[in-house]
């Protein structure tokens, strides 16, 4: 059903999937173990056990969604800019959705996809580290395709956005070119640009919202991020930083 993905250098040259397992991010950790490569894609039609970000779950309907993770060895890239690796991910699946004609793309700090507002994908980065240096990461992605009721959560899919029907593994080859574009541009070290891109699609910069930080409702204006990638938050004329467990959009 997947097949290696020809429209790119090595992501996706070598595909391994698994009709079920409990995390594509766990197979890949072991698989990652073993091998040496970069760009295997390790992919299922169902996770028992997917993992999101703060501890969270992460559920999707079998067979209609990706799920997946990208193992890279990104050695070229300090721990300090690890937040770049989020931002390559976040933007490669904006730019494939920007590609199917949706009007409103935008990433929600630090790695949600949002869709006219509604959670279309996330991204679970798993990196190992040796010093200074990243030696292995794994990019776990659940992308919403073909499934259409999600309960109460405020999520959306692909073809609840357009109405349309979508192959799984076309999708995942489209996709995977478009990450390995944007991973080209950090190895070129063009990290200027990528954080410009990552700023201009930033759900919500530049408008007064409110957010909730250790049970205390406050509003503010996203302004961007900081060096290490934490969000940067002006609350009347100062600015203050956040790590992810810190804060929460209201
Ligand atoms: C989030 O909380 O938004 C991140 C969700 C990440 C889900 C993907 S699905 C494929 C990979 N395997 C996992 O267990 N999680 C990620």
């Amino acid at each position: 059903m997947y097949k290696t993905v020809e429209h790119t250098l090595f992501i996706g040259k070598n595909v391994v999937f698994v009709p079920e397992c409990s995390s594509t991010n766990d197979l890949a950790n072991k698989l990652a173990q073993s091998s040496k490569g970069e760009g295997t894609v390790v992919i299922t039609n169902r996770q028992t056990a997917g993992r999101g970000q703060r501890g969270n779950s992460w559920q999707a309907a079998p067979e209609q969604n990706l799920t997946f993770s990208i193992i890279i060895r990104p050695i070229f890239l300090a721990i300090k800019d690890q937040f770049f690796l989020t931002v390559i991910t976040a933007l490669g699946v904006h730019d494939y959705l920007k590609n199917k004609a949706l009007e409103k793309v935008q990433i929600k700090w630090p790695n949600d996809i949002l869709v006219n507002d509604r959670k279309i994908c996330g991204i679970l980065l798993e990196n190992q580290v040796q010093g200074t240096l990243i030696t292995t990461s794994i990019i776990g992605i659940g992308l919403n395709i073909l499934q259409e009721d999600f309960g109460v959560l405020n999520a959306t899919s692909l073809k609840k956005e357009t109405g349309s029907i979508f192959s799984l593994p076309d999708e995942l080859s489209q996709l995977l070119s478009f990450i390995e574009s944007r991973y080209l541009q950090l190895r070129q070290g063009k990290c200027s640009d990528l954080l410009q891109d990552y700023l201009q699609v930033l759900y919500r910069r530049n408008q007064l919202a409110t957010y909730r930080s250790n049970d205390a409702l406050f509003t503010g204006v996203i302004t961007g991020v900081d060096e290490i990638g934490k969000l940067q938050i002006k609350i009347e004329e100062e600015v203050r930083t956040f790590d992810l467990k810190d804060i929460q959009y209201v």
